[in-house]
């Protein structure tokens, strides 16, 4: 699969943990997150992540931030984005069957490294339900008119 991942300073080190646990898997990683510490601001990343996955670019998106708030709401501003922020894997796996969530987001200071490997690869491994889902997730695009 071709991944997106995005980040900010607070996640430098979750972010390459997670890129190369996904290379690993055999996976194209393509990243444009921040890779050294020093500040940036997590808006036009969230943002880049979201516009490479809405356009199909990247078949999916991870963001990592501090928390996952911020950039989840930046990615969450684009149009077909639904990205969700998970620190724990029964959230991801329903953001993917009932949500059918395109971007899972999560924070470098709140899950560790094997938590947010376990978020990714359940998030990855649940398949979207469709079906009653899919009238929700239609309400959701009709907000975004
Ligand atoms: C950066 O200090 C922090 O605010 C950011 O990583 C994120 O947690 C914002 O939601």
């Amino acid at each position: 699969m071709k991944i997106a991942i995005g980040n900010d300073h607070a996640a430098v080190e979750l972010k390459f943990i997670i890129k190369e646990h996904l290379e690993a898997k055999g996976h194209e990683v393509l990243n444009v997150g921040a890779n050294t510490t020093e500040s940036v601001d997590y808006p036009a990343i969230g943002e880049n992540v979201g516009r490479m996955v809405a356009s199909g670019e990247a078949e999916i998106g991870v963001l990592i931030c501090g928390t996952g708030v911020g950039i989840s709401i930046a990615a969450n501003k684009v149009k077909g984005v639904r990205a969700c922020v998970c620190s724990e894997p029964y959230t991801a796996k329903l953001s993917k069957m009932h949500n059918n969530s395109n971007i899972i987001a999560f924070g470098a200071r709140v899950v560790g490294s094997e938590m947010a490997k376990m978020i990714v690869d359940t998030w990855m491994e649940t398949e979207y339900e469709g079906g009653r889902h899919q009238r929700r997730v239609d309400l959701l695009d009709a907000i975004e008119g």
